[in-house]
């Protein structure tokens, strides 16, 4: 029996694509173009930061990757867009299935969130949409100061639940989390709602779903 099911925030829980409407609206045209590019980013960033040793939190991350962002594809941004567009990153909509699977996995098995974000981005994001109340822990990578995947990252769900990680199962639709939760030693699920192509370097994950729901029926 799982000790805890530990769940990755963006892209997995909460959809990104949302931003692309937003995006759109400020530069009709290329709002899909410009979402994308923002995301990939963001995550550089994030990744570039830990190998230099460095640490900027996820707001300050993502307002430089909208800022590479706009520069990379000439477009202005002006400070209400700016506020606009990472605001948004506190009102993403949940995917559908995901507000039920909560509901239910959460009288199974203690349930937590291990991102990324701030904790002032995960608790706004939560509230707003009333999911704060099915998670025990809200782990936030700003308490060691590295990205996800370095080990430090996970190592927040082993301690906060007193636990090996092999006694956890993480949840992430990214490849490259995935891989870095297999890598410190988690029962991992590959939430893959694209059909992504396999991550090559590490092992592979335990389950591999297309959706939470499908999930949910796997977990013992
Ligand atoms: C997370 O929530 C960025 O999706 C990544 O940690």
């Amino acid at each position: 029996m799982p000790r805890a099911v530990v769940f990755d925030a963006y892209a997995t829980l909460f959809d990104v694509q949302g931003l692309s409407k937003v995006c759109e609206a400020i530069y009709p045209g290329r709002g899909a173009t410009f979402a994308e590019l923002w995301r990939r980013k963001q995550l550089e960033y994030t990744w570039l930061l830990s190998l230099m040793g460095q640490y900027q939190d996820f707001w300050t991350v993502t307002r430089m990757a909208l800022h590479h962002s706009c520069k990379a594809l000439v477009l202005p941004l002006s400070a209400d867009h700016q506020a606009q567009l990472l605001e948004s990153y506190l009102a993403l909509e949940p995917y559908p299935e995901v507000p039920p699977v909560l509901r239910r996995l959460s009288g199974r098995f203690p349930l937590a969130i291990l991102s990324n974000g701030t904790e002032e981005m995960l608790s706004k994001l939560l509230h707003h949409n009333r999911l704060e109340g099915y998670f025990s822990q809200i782990l936030s990578v700003e308490s060691v100061k590295t990205y996800k995947p370095h080990p430090k990252a996970y190592d927040l769900a082993v301690r906060a639940f007193f636990a090996s990680p092999a006694e956890i199962v993480f949840v992430s639709s990214n490849g490259w989390d995935v891989a870095g939760a297999k890598a410190s030693g988690f029962r991992v699920a590959w939430c893959n709602r694209t059909g992504a192509a396999p991550e090559t370097h590490a092992p592979e994950p335990d389950w591999m779903v297309g959706s939470l729901e499908e999930l949910e029926s796997l977990l013992p």
